[in-house]
């Protein structure tokens, strides 16, 4: 996959790119990120990409031909384009899960006010990281770039992101790792039984027990089977819940 980021702060999302799995995950080619600078496609005296806004009030606006002319450059008939703003769907796991599968991806940060709202009727798609409003894209863009990669082929263990929160439709069970025991506060038994099936067994129960206390609404819809229900209803008792 190539993702390309159009943003008229690039140094602002270099550095995710020099650390830990996303580092490895470039410096090997498990994906491709060309971080583009917007004011390389000005048509403007000093690089100027931004204005007031037509009709007045606060704040600038970003333009639309510089954002034009790097899509006419960029995309091709496999690109995704995506414009990062409040006003776009809510971006998920289910959503990154969907978008693994493309070749080439654009992520168009905003700043400011916003941008001009003819670069809106150029994109594929809108995408809000939340319901709040950040300065700008920038940080919509590193999430959605990160949430991608590490679902690249050898970036990290398949078996790990497919236990992760949400890829299957629950919150993750609980980790624990060493000392076993410290200031009163232990590991449960039965990670150190050596018993796959109960291991397996108990964090299947916490998994549901996480989703069924903190996220119950990842439940409605979810397909459980037998084993589940039973859970659920240990889980019930055990929370005191009635339904
Ligand atoms: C200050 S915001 C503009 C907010 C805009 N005036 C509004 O009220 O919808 C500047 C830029 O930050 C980005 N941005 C802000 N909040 C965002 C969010 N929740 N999700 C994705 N992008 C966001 C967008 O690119 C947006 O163009």
């Amino acid at each position: 996959m190539r993702i390309d980021i159009i943003t008229i702060f690039p140094e602002m999302i270099k550095p995710m790119f020099n650390e830990s799995i996303m580092k490895r995950a470039v410096l090997q080619n498990l994906i491709e990120i060309n971080v583009i600078d917007l004011r390389d496609y000005s048509v403007l005296k000093h690089n100027k990409v931004d204005d007031t806004p037509y009709g007045g009030g606060a704040g600038m606006v970003l333009q639309f031909p510089p954002f034009y002319l790097a899509l006419k450059n960029l995309r091709n008939e496999q690109t995704h384009v995506m414009l990062t703003s409040p006003r776009g769907k809510t971006f998920n796991q289910q959503r990154a899960i969907e978008l693994q599968q493309k070749q080439h991806i654009i992520i168009l940060c905003g700043h400011y006010e916003g941008i001009d709202e003819r670069v809106h009727d150029m994109v594929d798609e809108e995408v809000s990281i939340g319901d709040y409003v950040l300065t700008g894209g920038e940080l919509a863009a590193m999430v959605i770039t990160d949430a991608l990669a590490r679902l690249q082929d050898g970036v990290i263990k398949k078996d790990s992101y497919e236990q992760d929160s949400f890829h299957m439709g629950l919150l993750e069970h609980p980790h624990y790792t060493k000392p076993f025991s410290y200031e009163g506060k232990e590991v449960p038994e039965v990670l150190t039984s050596g018993n796959h099936k109960e291991i397996d067994r108990w964090r299947r129960y916490q998994s549901l027990k996480q989703t069924f206390l903190k996220r119950p609404d990842l439940l409605n819809g979810f397909p459980l089977d037998k084993e589940d229900i039973k859970m659920l209803e240990e889980i019930k008792k055990e929370s005191n819940i009635k339904e």
